[in-house]
Order: C-alpha cells, then sequence, then structure tokens
C-alpha cells in the first residue's frame, strides 16, 4: 500500500527523470539495435515482434530482448528504452519463482552467457537483455489463462455468450472477475498474423489428449499461484499468455516470456473497479493512444509521441518494482 500512495508524488518526479534517461537510453538502445544485427559469429535464426533468437548450438539459442513494442501484431517504430531489460529481468524473476511447478528453457540450459561471450566486454553489451535457453520445438499455440472478462474474452461473451467454448452467466460486466480461471488457448499466429481464440477439442485435436490436458493443468496452476503472489503487492493479473515447447524427449517446457506487462494484463488492484476498464501496465496505454489515431492497424504503425514514450517507459520501470522490488538502474 505504502508504494502507491508514494506513486503518485513520485510520478512527476519520476516523468522528468524518465525524459532525462530517455534521452541517454535511446542513444544506448540504438547502440543495442545496430548490435543487435552483428552478434559475431552467431546466426540470426528468428527476429519476432520482439527477441532476436540467435543460434548458439543445435541445443541452445540466444535471447535477445529488444526494445521494441507492437501493438495490433504491428512493430512500431518506436523503441521504449529499456523495456527489454524489464522483460529479461522480470522474466528471469518468475521463471525462478516457478521452478517448483514446470520445467523452463532458461533451468534447461547448459551453457551460461559466460560461456558464450568470454570476453566481459562484449557481454556487457548484451547482459541486462540477454539470456541462453534451451533450443526447444514450439507448440503452436498460446496457452492464454484467464480470470477476469476483458479484451478478446469480452468481446466473445458478448457475441458469443462463451469463451473458448466455456458458457459463462449471463450479465456480465466488462472486467468482472470470472467465476474460475479459464484456459482460453490461441493459435499461435505468425509475423502480421493475428492470434484465433480456439476451443481445447483444437488443442486436443493438434497435440492429443494428455498433452493438452497437461497444458492446461499446468497453465491454470502457475496463474493461479502467480495471481496470489501478485495479489498480496497489490496487482490483480487479468490474464497472461504462456508460452510452451517440448524437449528432445517431448517433456512439457515453460519457454519464451514468463508473466510479464507484453504477455499478462496487470492491473492496480486499488484502481479495480468492476464494469470499467481498469488501467493497466500493459500494452493497452500505447492501444488506447493508437485508437484516438486514425490508423487502419496495418503496418507500418505510426509515430508514437516521445511523452507517450516517455509514460510507457516509467510503467514498464513501476511494474518490475511492484512485482520484484528490483530497481531498474542497470541500464
Ligand atoms: N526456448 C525456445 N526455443 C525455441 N523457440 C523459442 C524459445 N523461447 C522462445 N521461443 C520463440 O522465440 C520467439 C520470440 O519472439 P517474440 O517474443 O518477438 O514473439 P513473436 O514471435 O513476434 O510473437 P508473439 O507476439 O506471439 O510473442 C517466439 O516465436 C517464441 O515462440
Ligand atoms: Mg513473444
Amino acid at each position: 500500500m505504502f508504494y502507491f500512495q508514494r506513486m503518485g508524488e513520485v510520478c512527476q518526479f519520476q516523468f522528468v527523470l524518465s525524459i532525462l534517461l530517455l534521452m541517454e537510453c535511446t542513444f544506448m538502445s540504438t547502440q543495442f539495435s545496430a548490435m543487435s544485427q552483428t552478434i559475431k559469429g552467431l546466426p540470426l535464426l528468428y527476429q519476432g515482434k520482439v527477441r532476436d533468437l540467435y543460434e548458439v548450438d543445435n541445443r541452445h539459442l540466444l535471447m535477445v530482448t529488444s526494445d521494441r513494442i507492437s501493438a495490433f501484431d504491428v512493430i512500431l517504430p518506436n523503441i521504449i528504452p529499456g523495456k527489454g531489460v524489464v522483460l529479461t529481468e522480470l522474466s528471469n524473476f518468475w521463471f525462478k519463482w516457478a521452478l517448483h511447478l514446470v520445467p523452463n528453457h532458461l533451468q534447461l540450459a547448459e551453457k551460461t552467457l559466460k560461456d558464450v561471450f568470454p570476453d566481459p566486454e562484449q557481454r556487457s553489451l548484451i547482459a541486462s537483455r540477454a539470456v541462453i535457453v534451451r533450443k526447444l520445438r514450439g507448440l503452436p499455440l498460446e496457452a492464454i489463462v484467464r480470470g477476469y472478462l476483458i479484451g478478446s474474452a469480452w468481446k466473445d461473451y458478448n457475441s458469443k455468450g462463451m469463451i473458448c467454448g466455456t458458457r459463462l452467466p449471463e450479465g456480465m460486466c466488462i472486467a468482472d472477475s470470472l467465476p474460475e480461471p479459464l484456459f482460453t488457448p490461441s493459435t499461435k499466429a505468425g509475423l502480421g498474423n493475428h492470434d484465433e481464440n480456439v476451443s481445447f477439442e483444437y488443442i486436443v485435436d493438434s497435440i492429443g489428449p494428455k498433452l493438452a490436458e497437461q497444458l492446461r493443468t499446468i497453465s491454470l496452476d502457475i496463474y493461479r499461484k502467480a495471481a496470489t503472489y501478485a495479489l498480496k503487492r497489490g496487482i490483480i493479473i487479468a490474464d497472461t499468455k504462456f508460452e510452451f515447447g517440448l524437449d528432445e524427449y517431448g517433456n512439457l517446457v515453460l519457454m519464451d516470456e514468463l508473466l510479464t506487462p507484453d504477455s499478462s494484463r496487470f492491473w492496480l488492484a486499488n484502481q479495480y473497479q468492476s464494469g470499467t476498464s481498469p488501467p493497466s501496465f500493459d500494452k493497452q496505454f500505447v492501444r488506447d493512444y493508437l485508437e484516438t489515431l486514425d490508423w487502419d492497424k496495418t503496418p507500418p504503425g505510426p509515430e508514437l509521441p516521445s511523452e507517450i514514450v516517455a509514460k510507457t517507459v516509467i510503467r514498464y520501470r513501476d511494474v518490475l518494482k511492484l512485482i520484484t522490488d528490483a530497481e531498474l538502474n542497470t541500464f
């Protein structure tokens, strides 16, 4: 609670600080994005909307999280300075926190950044936003869990009265908490395409009943426990998306990112009100701004004003602090 009272007071100070940091970090991020194309000796395997994957060997990948931001599945021209560092720190925190629930791609890596980049100078250029992970066979779906009626779930509820095949009680309002958390998987669309919500039966057909059941049970378990943890820190995790892959033995392993503002909707519990869409730490803030423009949501995305960028920087840093207590002075 103390943090929330303080948050209002320090917000203006943080904003000024953030503008100053923005100038310095923009330089560092530009330096980084130039460098991201030229990591010596490691082939760039895949460039996602946010992450760049380099091949280390046939069992390992270097995953570098950039400061790119996407909205409506379009990469925007701006960078959000330090965003990649926040996402990396937050994911590392949650992967460690969830170790007792499910194996993850960091834990299964048999190499470290130090093994791959023995030169400290070279390592220091990426250390805060890069990890060595076990290369997995990613499942072609997004394991989404929702605790609240928002986003595409709210749209589906309004048009069909159900989400991913589960019927919900009548008369629910936007942002209402669901009777119980729901597993609402979606397809994982390629670059430039949109994911689509699918039924549990669709998942059973695509990966088989045993794996589908395991996926649902683990996803709900992580969500429930993470939501309880976050609530003690004043944050509601309204929904989140997990990605899983299989190792060479067919074991289910958690990969990609975990419980970050890019993969989840975080709301401040003391601002939550059923019936209204609560202010969010996720990209909703940027989406709300974009909705005020006359943009058809196809590439190229519009430039964000520096004020929106600066406020987004603050949000990413705040959520890291709220969840992990870490101060972000590492970038
Ligand atoms: N351990 C891993 N092994 C193999 N692939 C991985 C691993 N961890 C993450 N990935 C993949 O790396 C990519 C990371 O890219 P990024 O986070 O930019 O997302 P994206 O593919 O653009 O899409 P999305 O919006 O769904 O996150 C994803 O395709 C993810 O599935
Ligand atoms: Mg991703």
